[in-house]
């Protein structure tokens, strides 16, 4: 019995360590072959995050009776500002340097109710094991100047492939609706107007960007209240 024990958890010991990058999965193989591979890896990486999400919000909808996620949008980057993206940073356009440089290439963006809902998924997430994070942009702490609020995280999740796990990168973007609102014609206008807004029109834009903030605070403790009250009649 102990020897099956032993052979089990040196089996186990090896396998954690099996778990390679992108780029050690793909080599210096830059054919067509290698970008399928990438790819299907980034796609299903977005799988897996997706459906880490669903769990977690079933598993809330089934104790607290309250959905923390809203909406769920995913990406793949486009091949085209993948290159443009790569171009503007300096560096070729290889397979090895798009895993390697470009974060964004799956993309999962989680539209919450609450700000105190981003902090719980971000926190339920990164405790997972599988999940490595590699870093974090708190925007809503530290908005950006334009007056930008989200919750970023550059996180891995292992992919097991025939010959192996791969460790495959999403960008994971958390906001409430409201941040979202903001984030999306913020973008548009950033789009029609290729960066240069007119100052009034960024200032507007900030002053938005407060609003929302303000709204947000607002709808959060009258959801508290409205716990507090929910709480005191089921004594
Ligand atoms: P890129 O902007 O993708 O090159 O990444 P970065 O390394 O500067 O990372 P950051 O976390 O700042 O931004 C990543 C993503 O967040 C962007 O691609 C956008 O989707 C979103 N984002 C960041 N800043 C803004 C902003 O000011 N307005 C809007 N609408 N979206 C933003
Ligand atoms: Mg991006």
């Amino acid at each position: 019995m102990d020897d099956i024990y032993e052979i089990e958890e040196t089996e186990e010991a090896a396998k954690e360590s099996s778990v390679v990058s992108i780029v050690d999965a793909i080599g210096l193989n830059e054919g067509v072959d290698s970008w399928q591979t990438v790819t299907l890896l980034y796609n299903s990486a977005l799988k897996e995050i997706g459906t880490k999400l669903e769990i977690l919000n079933d598993e809330f909808q089934h104790v607290h009776r309250y959905n923390p996620i809203e909406h769920i949008k995913s990406r793949i980057k486009t091949a085209e500002s993948i290159v443009k993206k790569l171009k503007k940073r300096g560096y070729e356009s290889t397979i090895e340097n798009m895993v390697k440089f470009v974060n964004d290439i799956a993309g999962i963006r989680i539209i919450c109710s609450f700000t105190s809902d981003i902090y719980r998924i971000a926190e339920m997430l990164a405790g997972q094991n599988d999940i490595r994070v590699l870093s974090i942009k708190d925007y809503i702490k530290n908005p950006k100047e334009s007056g930008y609020k989200s919750y970023h995280m550059i996180v891995t999740v292992p992919i097991y492939l025939s010959d192996g796990a791969v460790d495959t990168k999403v960008e994971i973007q958390i906001r409430t609706v409201a941040m979202d609102f903001w984030a999306s014609l913020e973008h548009k206008i950033n789009y029609k107007f290729e960066g240069e807004a007119p100052e009034h029109i960024k200032r507007e834009l900030y002053e938005c960007a407060e609003m929302v903030s303000d709204l947000d605070a607002r709808m959060m403790s009258l959801n508290e209240e409205i716990k507090e009250y929910a709480e005191g009649a089921s004594d």
